[in-house]
């Protein structure tokens, strides 16, 4: 059995074929610029859910869990210290050419669930997205801060389905990232990785 399997998983393709090239000469300053460019992308080379990462985050004694979740926006914002739903335009309209502004990645989940206590413990979290059609992932790691009731009760209305009432327990969440790494899997094994510090 188990040795079956491992032949049938070292059969199986790591990467497809015909991966796209990543040109580290033409990297944009702000990563969310480069993120950007990938996420469209990847969204045209047909990942059906370009917006789901895994999201990992700990206990305070080191204790790590993981799963899968939605993103939300990413926003420019105030460091972590003075985090905050403002009104602040989209990362989106960001011009390339410009130099990493503070952005907050946002996410949604119940505070009472297993991820929210541990926030509350331990506010750091790492995300990674994978989009297996294009051998691209995207991490990041960075601190967390909530957002208001307000911004949360929004986020809650505007769930696939939502049918109107209210959910006080559900809290938008924002990452900080200090860093953010890009991957791009190439056919030769030299795998190409951009990293952001910020
Ligand atoms: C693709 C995908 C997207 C998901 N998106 C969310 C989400 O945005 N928010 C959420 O709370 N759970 C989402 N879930 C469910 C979570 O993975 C997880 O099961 C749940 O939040 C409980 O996690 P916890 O017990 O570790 O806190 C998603 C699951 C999948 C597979």
């Amino acid at each position: 059995m188990s040795e079956s399997l491992r032949h049938r998983l070292r059969a199986l393709p790591d990467f497809p074929d015909h991966l796209p090239f990543f040109d580290l000469t033409r990297t944009p300053a702000d990563p969310v610029a480069l993120f950007l460019q990938w996420f469209e992308h990847a969204l045209a080379a047909g990942v059906p859910q370009p917006h789901a990462f895994s999201l990992a985050t700990a206990t305070v004694h080191g204790v790590i869990s993981s799963r899968m979740l939605i993103l939300k926006d990413i926003q420019a914002a105030p460091g972590p210290a003075a985090a905050s739903s403002g009104s602040a335009p989209s990362a989106a309209t960001e011009a390339d050419a410009l130099p990493p502004q503070p952005a907050a990645w946002h996410f949604a989940s119940m505070c009472t669930s297993r991820k929210g206590e541990e926030l509350n413990g331990n506010p750091r979290a790492a995300m990674n997205f994978y989009w297996p059609q294009v051998g691209r992932q995207v991490r990041l790691v960075g601190a967390v801060t909530t957002l208001d009731a307000a911004a949360s009760a929004l986020a809650w209305a505007e769930r696939p389905g939502a049918d109107g009432h209210e959910n006080p327990q559900w809290q938008l969440y924002a990452l900080h990232p200090t860093e953010i790494e890009f991957w791009q899997a190439s056919a030769d094994r030299h795998h190409i990785r951009h990293r952001y510090e910020l």
